[in-house]
């Protein structure tokens, strides 16, 4: 196996009296899927804000490629790599799907309106975008305003957008979430392309989804990991069928 690309350890995040994330120490590997499930609450939003920058955390460290990045801004995360889907959508629906990938893409450059002096980084941006839409499966709505998609396509413009920014880890928190069966299946079948390149962080409820795809599984109860490991062995561990699975 891989070394893997990020690791956190000892990662706490408290919101006054309350640990969201406690003491939480995981890997995450190019080539795999590692899926983190857990009740409503259990702290997986705030574990993936950690990671991509758009919360610090109150101590513990995440080291990608080597270097830790906890309190490095969003921007700064993104540009080393780490690309992140939203649960609530990002999208600029106005704009089609080509434009919304392009920005997303340009977004990942320091100085955007860089692009405005170089024609080689203009181009290097639309060919990032226009990499994404096909990586996603998307080439054939390209240039459809986003607002004319469908539910489950707006979610891959979701991941098409973080694929414009050139990520090496994908954060996807609930990237299933209000689709449909055939939906559902293609988004599994995308995230089955994508860890071959990427190392992908899950986030999602959907347990056949996760048994289909994840690598790893992480259960995440009141902030702490409960357990963690291969999902077969997860999912049969006692405790893990006591405190959560046996209430689904
Ligand atoms: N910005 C915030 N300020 C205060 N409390 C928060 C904030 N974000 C999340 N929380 C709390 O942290 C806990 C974990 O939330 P969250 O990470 O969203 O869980 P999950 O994604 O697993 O449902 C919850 O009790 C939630 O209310
Ligand atoms: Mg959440």
């Amino acid at each position: 196996m891989s070394d893997p690309i990020l690791r956190t350890e000892g990662l706490t995040k408290r919101f006054g009296g309350l640990v969201a994330v406690s003491n939480v120490s995981l890997e995450f590997r190019v080539g795999t899927v590692h899926a983190v499930i857990g009740p409503n609450g259990a702290g997986k939003s705030t574990l993936t804000n950690l990671l991509s920058g758009d919360l610090p955390p109150t101590s513990g460290s995440v080291n990608f490629e080597g270097r830790n990045i906890a309190g490095l801004t969003p921007e700064q995360i993104s540009q080393l790599g780490i690309g992140r889907s939203y649960q609530k959508t990002n999208i600029f629906l106005p704009f089609s799907v080509f434009e919304n990938c392009r920005l997303a893409a340009q977004s990942r450059k320091q100085h955007p309106w860089r692009i405005f002096r170089s024609a080689v980084s203009y181009q290097d941006i639309n060919r990032a975008a226009n990499h994404a839409i096909e990586q996603a499966g998307l080439t054939s709505v390209r240039d459809q305003v986003a607002s004319a998609l469908s539910h489950g396509q707006q979610r891959q413009l979701e991941i098409a957008m973080c694929l414009a920014t050139g990520p090496k880890l994908l954060l996807l928190d609930e990237p299933l979430a209000g689709m449909g069966h055939h939906e559902s299946l293609m988004m599994i079948e995308l995230i089955k392309k994508l860890r071959v390149d990427h190392a992908i962080m899950l986030i999602e409820h959907d347990m056949d989804a996760i048994f289909a795809v994840a690598d790893t599984l992480t259960v995440m109860v009141n902030g702490e990991v409960l357990d963690s490991g291969d999902p077969q062995v997860v999912r049969s561990s006692p405790i893990v069928q006591q405190v959560y699975l046996s209430h689904e």
